[in-house]
C-alpha cells in the first residue's frame, strides 16, 4: 500500500494526540527525524560526550574480516534504517563475496543516493535499495541463483528506543526475515556508570537538547500546534534499574497547549517523554535474543566495554 504525505501527517496528528493525551505524556521518537531533526542527530554522532557512533566504528574495524568469514560467499546483507550506510562501508570493504546488499529505509532520497554512492563505490556489488519501514512488510529481492544465507545487520544500538517487549517482538520478525541459518549483526549499547550515560544524552553544547525540542517545531508546523518553544526544557536521566534513559521535554510553567482543537494543561515540571534508550548487560541482551529465538554466537567489544557488536544465529 502507497502512503502519501496526507496520510503521513493525519498519522502524526493522530499519534501525536494520542500519547500526548496519556499520562504519562510522550511522542514516539522516529518523529523526532524530520529533515532538521537527521541533521541533528548526525550532530549528535560527533559530539565528545556521545561514544557511541565512533566506539561502534571501532569495533567495526576490529571484527569486520571475522564478520565476513561468518556471512560467507553468496549472502544477503540486509540493512535496517541505513541511512547513508556510512559504518556498513567497513564490512564492504572486507566482504567481497555477497551475493547482494539491500539498504532499507523509509526516507527514499536519502536511500538513492547513498545506494548510487555505493555503487560507484563497490561496482561488482548487486545493490538492491528497498524504501520501506523495516518494521512493517516489504519484499526482498529474489536472486537467481538464490542467496546462501540471510544475514540483517541493525547498527547504531537503535534498538535501544525498544522496550523489552517491543525489542522481543521485533527481533522475532528479524528471524522470519533472517530465515533458517540466517543471522543479524546487531550494535547494542552496554550499561554503565549513569554519568557517562547522561552526558551522552545531555551534551554540553545542547544538540541533544535542541535534538529534543524540536519536536516542538515540527508539531507547531505540520499540526499547527501553538507551543512557545521558551517554556520547555530538556531532560535526560538514567534509570538504574530499568537501565534506560528517559529523554524528556519539560514544561517550565503551568501552560496550555492547543493542537488542532484540542487544548492539554501542562503543569510545571510536567514532562513530555521523547524517548527511551535501553541499556543492556551482555547476559541480559543474550537472554532477550533467546526469548526471540536468536543465540549469541559472538560478541565483540572496546577495549572500554561502552558498546557491543554482536552476531546471532537463527535458533
Ligand atoms: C538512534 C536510538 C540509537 O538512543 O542513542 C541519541 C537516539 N537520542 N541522542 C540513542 C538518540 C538522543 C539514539 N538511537
Amino acid at each position: 500500500m502507497s502512503t502519501t504525505r496526507d496520510d503521513a501527517n493525519r498519522g502524526f496528528l493522530e499519534d501525536a494526540l494520542r500519547t500526548l493525551g496519556t499520562i504519562p505524556r510522550s511522542v514516539p521518537s522516529k518523529y523526532l527525524y524530520d529533515e532538521h531533526g537527521s541533521q541533528l542527530f548526525e550532530q549528535i554522532c560527533q559530539l565528545d560526550e556521545y561514544y557511541l557512533t565512533r566506539t561502534e566504528a571501532v569495533i567495526l574495524r576490529d571484527c569486520a574480516d571475522e564478520v565476513a568469514e561468518r556471512m560467507g560467499e553468496g549472502c544477503l546483507l540486509i540493512e535496517y534504517g541505513s541511512g547513508s550506510s556510512t559504518k556498513t562501508r567497513i564490512l564492504l570493504d572486507r566482504a567481497p563475496a555477497l551475493a547482494a546488499y539491500v539498504p532499507i529505509d523509509i526516507s527514499r532520497e536519502f536511500l538513492m543516493q547513498s545506494a548510487e554512492s555505493l555503487s560507484a563505490r563497490y561496482p561488482s556489488l548487486d545493490v538492491r535499495p528497498v524504501c520501506a519501514d523495516y518494521t512493517g512488510d516489504y519484499e526482498l529481492p529474489k536472486l537467481d541463483p538464490a542467496e546462501s544465507r540471510r544475514v540483517v545487520w541493525f547498527p547504531g544500538s537503535t534498538i535501544g528506543n525498544l522496550t523489552p517487549g517491543e525489542a522481543t517482538a521485533f527481533l522475532a520478525h528479524v528471524t522470519v526475515v533472517a530465515g533458517h541459518g540466517g543471522g543479524l549483526l546487531i550494535g547494542v549499547d552496554l550499561h554503565k556508570d549513569a554519568r557517562t550515560l547522561e552526558a551522552a544524552y545531555d551534551d554540553a553544547q545542547g544538540v541533544s537538547a535542541e535534538f529534543a525540542l524540536n519536536l516542538l517545531d515540527r508539531m507547531n508546523r505540520e499540526l499547527g500546534a501553538d507551543f512557545r518553544r521558551e517554556d520547555f526544557g530538556y531532560h535526560a536521566a538514567y534509570d538504574e534499574r530499568e537501565k534506560r534513559i528517559e529523554m524528556a521535554i519539560v514544561s517550565r510553567s503551568d501552560q496550555r497547549v492547543r493542537i488542532d482543537g484540542r487544548e492539554f494543561a501542562l503543569a510545571a515540571g510536567e514532562r513530555i517523554r521523547t524517548e527511551y534508550s535501553y541499556k543492556y548487560t551482555l547476559e541480559g541482551f543474550a537472554e532477550l535474543a533467546r526469548g526471540a529465538g536468536l543465540d549469541v554466537e559472538r560478541v565483540w567489544t572496546d577495549s572500554e566495554s561502552l558498546f557491543s557488536v554482536q552476531y546471532l544465529v537463527v535458533a
